[in-house]
This record gives C-alpha cells, structure tokens and sequence, in this order.
C-alpha cells in the first residue's frame, strides 16, 4: 500500500460516509482559489473532530490554528444551540478568508476569529474558561505552551486533541534540527510527565500521508 492507495481509501470512506457538502466543498475551493496552503484536516478527519466534539457535549470549543476555516465549520456544527467557537489565527489574511467561509456555511454566528499570536489570545481568554473541547493544530514548536494553556482554559473532563504529531514517522528522530520535530518531541516528553492529562497518540494513514493525532483527557 501507497499514498496513492491511502488517498483512495480516503475518497472510499469519503464517498460512503461524508456525503456531498456544498458549504465545506465551497470552503476548500476558495480556500485553494486564494492560495491557502492544503493542510486543512482532511474530511475524514474532520468528521472525526465533528464526532468527538459531540461526543463530549462540548458547548465551547477553542481551536488553535484557523488556516481557511475547514475543521471550524467541522467543529461549529457539532454544538447545540447557544454554543460557540472561539478559533485563533496570527495571519489576517488567513482569518478573513475563514470569516467569509464560516458565514457561507452558515455558522458564522457561533465562530469567534481572534487574530494574534496564539499565545496572547490564550494569556487573555483566562474569563472565557472553561472551554470544553480544545483542538490544536497551529505553530507546532509551541505545542507544549498550547497544551499548558489548554489545561489552564480546561476543566475536569476537557478534551484535546493535538493534529500533526508523526510527521511521517519523523517523530522519531532525535537528533531534527526541524523545530516542527523538536517541538513535538518536546510535546511528547511533556506528555508523559504531565499528571494532569491521560493521553494516547493515534497514527494515521490517508489523503494527508502518514501522520497522527494525540487525544487526552484533563483529569
Ligand atoms: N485547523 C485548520 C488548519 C490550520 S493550519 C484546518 O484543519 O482547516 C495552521 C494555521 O495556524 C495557519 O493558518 C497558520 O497561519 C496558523 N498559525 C501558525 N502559527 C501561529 C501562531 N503562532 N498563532 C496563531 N496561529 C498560527
Ligand atoms: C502542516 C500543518 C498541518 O497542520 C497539517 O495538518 C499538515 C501539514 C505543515 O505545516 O506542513
Ligand atoms: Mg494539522
């Protein structure tokens, strides 16, 4: 098996399961129309998001990393009415792009785009706490600050999820110079120390490579 094989798979599952989407189509059009980068979480992925949000009951969810808004309207359609999501961005252009595709999709009034390095907005959200879902998915050298946060602006029971810790299975590599690699190392080293979390990290094969996923649960 190949990429080639895990794209299909990944269009399979697609097929069978996600159905046709005009609003998130329409939002991975003018994302790539605009020259937005193809790292959204994939529509499996984000389905997954999408579940486990409402498997949680989250009604506030923060993500850390909006790129063109693909996992926000995942994430803003799995909460119940009067819910929201508050999503940080440090690229205004990035920002505006992902407001104009939460309001085509109709979720525009649950999405708060907060533009910024993500490490102020965090440091200033301490009376927005507690949120109940948390996905992180931004800077991954910063990742164990965003954990830390994550665990201040979190509660008993908070989920966080944390996108893109195996890079192809350069996760491995102790001696990358990549701060991409050192950062989640790090992240990993935290992990396993932190005792207010249980945590797992998941590998995954599919339209994005072979990557992986940390899932944890504050205490
Ligand atoms: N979650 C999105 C993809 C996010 S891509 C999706 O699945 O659809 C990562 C995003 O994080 C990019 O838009 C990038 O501009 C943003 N980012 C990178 N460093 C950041 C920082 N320090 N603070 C806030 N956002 C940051
Ligand atoms: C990259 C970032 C992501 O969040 C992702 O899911 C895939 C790739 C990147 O910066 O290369
Ligand atoms: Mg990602």
């Amino acid at each position: 098996m190949n990429a080639a094989d895990w794209t299909a798979v990944d269009d399979y599952i697609a097929q069978h399961l996600l159905g046709d989407d005009d609003a998130l189509s329409a939002a991975l059009i003018n994302n790539r129309t605009r020259g937005l980068p193809s790292i959204d979480v994939s529509a499996a992925q984000g389905k997954m998001l999408h579940l486990l949000a409402r498997m949680a009951g989250a009604r506030r969810i923060l993500e850390i990393g909006t790129l063109g808004g693909f996992s926000t309207i995942w994430l803003a359609r799995a909460l119940p009415a009067g819910g929201k999501v508050v999503t940080l961005e440090i690229d205004p252009t990035h920002a505006g792009i992902a407001r104009a595709n939460v309001e085509a999709a109709g979720v525009g009034n649950r999405v708060d785009i907060r533009v910024g390095l993500a490490i102020d907005s965090l440091i200033d959200m301490t009376d927005e706490a507690p949120f109940d879902f948390i996905f992180i998915d931004a800077d991954k050298a910063s990742n164990v600050d965003y954990v830390r946060e994550a665990i201040r602006l979190g509660r008993s029971g908070t989920t966080i999820i944390v996108d893109n810790v195996v890079r192809e299975g350069q996760v491995l590599d102790g001696s990358s110079k990549d701060e991409m690699i050192v950062g989640t190392r790090r992240l990993f080293e935290m992990l396993r120390q932190e005792e207010r979390l249980d945590a797992t990290a998941i590998q995954t094969v599919g339209s994005k490579g072979w990557d992986g996923f940390v899932l944890a649960l504050v205490r």
